[in-house]
């Protein structure tokens, strides 16, 4: 198979204006797309990385929500300071960063 990306990241930004549900875009969606381009172009890595912004995931009540394929894993509640880790661990070394991982029923 021959992909356009190796790897290929959706970051929710999806602004929703509602009290009664949150949305990712609310709480820092696109601080996330800006932090991930910050650590990726730190490591200068020799992959086809594409980092975009998406809308809704459909797993608004665990956002901030981000999808990566493509393994098409699915990390929620992620907080900037998180990226740092989901690059090295998820993106270098091909490990899942297990806490942040969606898993059935969350
Ligand atoms: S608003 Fe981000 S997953 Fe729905």
């Amino acid at each position: 198979m021959n992909n356009v990306f190796d790897i290929h990241i959706f970051i929710c930004t999806n602004e929703r204006l509602s009290i009664e549900k949150k949305s990712c875009g609310e709480q820092h969606g696109l601080n996330l797309i800006a932090e991930f381009k910050t650590q990726l172009n730190a490591q200068k890595l020799p992959l086809k990385i594409r980092t975009q912004k998406s809308g809704c995931l459909g797993i608004c009540q665990f956002g901030p929500t981000i999808a990566i394929y493509p393994e098409g894993i699915f990390y929620v509640g992620v907080q900037i300071e998180d990226v740092k880790e989901i690059v090295e661990s998820h993106i270098i070394n091909k490990t899942l960063v297990e806490r942040l991982v969606l898993k059935n029923g969350h």
